[in-house]
């Protein structure tokens, strides 16, 4: 999905709990991190996917650019949740202008919503490319395509939100898919699958993937915020002390039995979901293996997730970390706060690297 590629691009990667931005240098020594930063938004200025406070977003951008001292205006930012969905489809091969010509049609099935509402895009797998113009020489032979099915209307919210920040559109790209592009960097050398399960605070992503192409991806309504709410009634306090609380600073404040088993019962859940993605690829995909799962967003540091994660479902689970693969100035860059902020990076980085990518 595009709008024009322009080659060097900012990484905006728009969360419903924070805004973070991801500028990397492609050097001769290799990619190195130019520039990063975060903005937290209030609670319901974007919700699911959505853009509820247009205003209160684009001020938070305004003031992330100018305090990071950003002047490239190009950027390429990533839609999530409802308003878009992925999913992997088999073709019968009638060559590449008959496929674009059907698409269409053959979408409607597919998809959620009326064909007229959304963008359609496609994409013909790599490795599984048997395409020839010639419609007699494909006869019986298919093709593994990715569409890719946005609603216009929530587009046209984004290139509205970003033209009146000053900013120009570069790619539109899709959550799911800018965590492949860097969880791919730290994991070339895999030879089995992998999935990357994104946990922020209001959407978990899922995305399984081998020999470099996705299988099966998938965002569900939960994540961090469903953990603060807990502690919001638990101690009777507001969001803000909530999720100082959350991440340890409210110490002396003991959780209780209570507040504990409510967490389990959040992690559970969120491991039903990961699990049911799973269970549905090896399914649909027996010859196919996911060996390692990536967890990254902010709430995958939620205390006992991951340990409970990789019980549920013996594979290795490895936290991303996008800034191992880049070089980056230790004058300009805090180690500690890279490492900390290392999780919620993880979609503005695959952004930031669409442009080095795509060139
Ligand atoms: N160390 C931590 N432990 C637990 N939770 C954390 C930690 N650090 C951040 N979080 C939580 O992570 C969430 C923010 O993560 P992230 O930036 O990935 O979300 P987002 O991209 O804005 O949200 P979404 O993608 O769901 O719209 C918040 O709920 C925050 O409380
Ligand atoms: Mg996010």
């Amino acid at each position: 999905m595009g709008f024009g590629k322009k080659n060097q691009l900012v990484g905006v990667d728009i969360g419903s709990f924070a805004i973070k931005i991801v500028e990397i240098e492609q050097t001769k020594k290799g990619r190195s991190l130019k520039n990063f930063g975060r903005i937290g938004l209030p609670r319901n200025a974007i919700r699911e996917g959505d853009i509820v406070e247009q205003k209160v977003v684009v001020k938070a951008l305004r003031t992330l650019f100018k305090n990071l001292k950003i002047s490239n205006r190009n950027v390429s930012v990533a839609l999530s949740g409802y308003p878009v969905m992925a999913k992997r489809i088999t073709l019968p091969d009638s060559g590449r202008a008959q496929i674009e010509a059907t698409i269409q049609d053959q979408a409607e099935q597919y998809i959620p919503f009326d064909i007229n509402d959304v963008n359609l895009d496609f994409d013909i797998l790599e490795g599984e490319k048997t395409l020839s113009e010639d419609e007699d020489a494909n006869e019986g032979k298919s093709l593994e395509v990715m569409l890719v099915a946005a609603k216009k209307d929530v587009i046209n919210a984004y290139v509205d939100l970003l033209a009146a920040a000053d900013l120009s559109p570069g790619v539109l790209d899709v959550d799911v898919f800018a965590l492949q592009n860097a969880a791919e960097l730290s994991n070339a050398d895999e030879e089995d699958g992998y999935a990357i399960v994104n946990v922020g605070a209001e959407e978990l992503g899922i995305n399984t993937v081998v020999n470099g192409t996705s299988l099966f991806s998938r965002d569900s309504s939960f994540g961090g915020t469903q953990v603060t709410d807990l502690i919001m009634s638990h101690f009777d306090v507001d969001f803000e002390r909530a999720e100082e609380i959350k991440l340890g600073e409210g110490k002396e404040e003991a959780w209780g039995q209570k507040l504990e088993t409510g967490v389990s019962g959040v992690i559970s859940d969120w491991t039903q979901e990961i699990k049911r993605a799973l269970d549905f690829v090896e399914t649909t995909y027996p010859d196919k293996t996911i060996g390692i799962i990536f967890v990254c967003g902010g709430s995958c540091r939620v205390r006992g997730f991951q340990e409970y994660l990789a019980s549920q479902t013996d594979l290795p689970v490895v936290e991303l970390n996008p800034f191992s693969t880049l070089s980056s100035n230790k004058n300009l860059f805090d180690e500690e706060y890279l490492k900390q902020m290392a999780p919620q990076a993880c979609v503005a980085v695959g952004l930031a690297l669409r442009s080095i990518d795509d060139k």
